[in-house]
């Protein structure tokens, strides 16, 4: 039986009491009320429906992808140019203008196809998202820990994450699924080189790059544009692991990054990343044997070089999972005077989803919430209501006026800083087109010469194991398409799997594909 009288301050317990959510003192959080101990609960038991049904609702629905990541904040500090050259030439985005200027940070680091208790441990590209809470409003740069993706055009992004996720009726990650889609589509082989080497296992948040992946553009005050790519280097170095290093990590933790992020912060070892951007003139650069648009191409460094152009430093942990994690809407909308987007089919369609799935998974009102919110900058919109509206502030001197244009104290648009135009002119019928440079095997081949012979290895492994989990067909089309990208990579795949060249050199290019000069060439050989 509860003893009231030695409960609250009158026993000397000092600790604050709890309430319900409207604020009232609960006197007995562990029986209901009932008619008699031993009798039926009555209904106007506010305070245990009020937290069973709040209890009830504790969830949102996680993120479609990127389900599992750890968030932490901490700030950027512009270094005022790029490389030897005063930003302000490039672009007049305010966050990179002057040496030091400091920009508060928030990142979210993730894995990609699991749930929110899945393994750290996964072979899978893990997320780099940063939001910087600027003066000019909020920037998301939207990345991956690898520089290109498997596809280059958003109307597929829904297929890929269906063939990588688990099977609808298994609900078992199937590599038959994955490379069944793969097979048919050549632009992945450059992310699957990447991600099947000791790259695709991260051994931790810290030790791993950050990519923006799409191509942006920048601006300055004549409205002249470059396009860029950006990079995040960590000062720790790049660390992954081998799929036995993973085992073993996996066996006894399955969120060690999360741990290995939150401790490095706790002990005052703060994780840092340098910032450096790729520039091209803003043009589609027929020189180049690929489109500066196609997100499954790098750009080469020794033409384009990476400059730096700022440090992030992670200084604070987040003080609750819920409403600074899982609550955290990133998108590549989000951009500030100054950076803008390009034409890259995959970023306009990340675009459109990113604010979409939020308003549906967080709330309409998800920008309302203190760690979305551009608390760096005055907000003041006409937009208003909707679930869980906190706050409307229309801002104007006349609160009657949530319409613009009006002469009665409303808002008033802003002024352009300077141009209203920008970039090149672009004319086109409206059409349903490839880009024509696709070039799909050139730079995986050039992935793979690069690597060290224990990273080929180790590739030439993970593909073995997993693509001798799927049909013949598959095993052929999959050998096929690395012969394309190298011959070395093509042999050694191949013969894991006990299939030769002679057992694919009847396979014709796929009826989506449009080889290159240099794509031929290698198909002749093949034959
Ligand atoms: C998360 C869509 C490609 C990086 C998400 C989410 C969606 C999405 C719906 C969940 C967002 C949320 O619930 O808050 C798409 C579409 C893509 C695409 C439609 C292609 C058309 C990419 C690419 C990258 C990327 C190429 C890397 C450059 C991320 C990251 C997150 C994410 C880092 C997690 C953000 C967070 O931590 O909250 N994406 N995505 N996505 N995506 Fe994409």
């Amino acid at each position: 039986m509860t003893d009231v009288a030695s409960k609250g301050p009158e026993s000397g317990d000092d600790r604050p009491v709890l309430t319900n959510r409207q604020g009232h003192p609960v006197y007995d959080n562990q029986n209901q009320r009932t008619v008699g101990a031993r009798g039926p609960a009555t209904l106007e038991n506010y305070h245990f429906l009020e937290k069973i049904s709040h209890f009830d609702r504790e969830r949102i629905p996680n993120r479609v992808v990127h389900a599992r990541g750890a968030v932490a904040f901490g700030h950027f500090e512009s270094y005022g140019a790029w490389g030897d050259e005063p930003i302000d030439r490039y672009t007049r985005a305010k966050l990179f203008q002057g040496k030091g200027k400091r920009t508060d940070v928030a990142i979210r680091l993730s894995t990609v196809i699991g749930g929110v208790d899945s393994s750290e441990c996964a072979r899978d590209p893990r997320g780099f998202a940063v939001k910087f809470y600027t003066e000019d409003g909020n920037w998301d740069l939207v990345g991956n820990n690898l520089a290109v993706f498997f596809i280059r055009d958003a109307i597929k992004f829904p297929d890929v994450i269906h063939a990588l996720k688990p099977d609808p009726v298994t609900h078992r990650q199937e590599p038959w699924r994955i490379f069944d889609f793969m097979s048919q589509t050549p632009e992945a082989m450059h992310m699957l080189v990447n991600l099947f080497s000791p790259r695709g296992i991260p051994s931790d948040y810290r030790h791993m790059q950050g990519f923006g992946v799409n191509t942006y553009k920048w601006v300055n005050a004549e409205g002249e544009t470059h396009l860029v790519k950006y990079h995040w280097m960590p000062k720790c170095g790049v660390r992954s692991m081998t799929e036995e290093d993973a085992a073993k990590v996996q066996a006894q933790d399955l969120g060690h990054a999360t741990k290995d992020l939150y401790e490095a912060i706790e002990r005052g070892e703060h994780p840092e990343w340098e910032l450096l951007v790729q520039m091209m003139s803003d043009d589609e650069h027929p020189e180049l044997d690929f489109d500066p648009l196609d997100d499954t191409k790098v750009w080469p460094e020794n033409e384009f070089p990476a400059k730096p152009v700022g440090r992030m430093v992670l200084t604070r942990n987040v003080s609750d999972f819920f409403t600074e994690n899982e609550q955290i809407a990133f998108g590549t909308g989000v951009l500030v005077d100054g950076l803008d987007f390009s034409d890259d089919k995959m970023l306009v369609g990340r675009t459109f989803s990113y604010s979409d799935t939020q308003r549906y998974r967080v709330g309409p009102n998800y920008l309302q919430l203190p760690v979305n919110q551009a608390r760096n900058a005055d907000v003041r919109t006409n937009q208003q209501g909707g679930q869980m509206a906190y706050y409307n502030r229309p801002g104007g001197e006349n609160p009657h006026v949530n319409y613009e244009p009006s002469i009665m104290g409303g808002l008033r648009e802003a002024q352009y800083p300077t141009h209203d135009e920008q970039g090149p002119e672009i004319r086109g019928r409206l059409t349903r087109k490839r880009i024509p440079r696709t070039e799909d095997y050139t730079q995986a081949g050039q992935r793979y010469a690069l690597m060290e012979q224990w990273e080929r290895d180790d590739l030439v492994r993970n593909f073995i194991s997993a693509i001798s989990q799927c049909d013949r067909a598959v095993q052929e089309r999959m050998v096929w398409h690395f012969l394309m990208v190298d011959d070395d990579l093509g042999l050694r795949v191949g013969e894991g799997l006990g299939i030769g060249p002679e057992d694919v050199s009847h396979l014709k290019p796929l009826a989506s594909q449009d080889l290159s000069e240099n794509d031929q060439k290698r198909l002749s050989n093949l034959g």
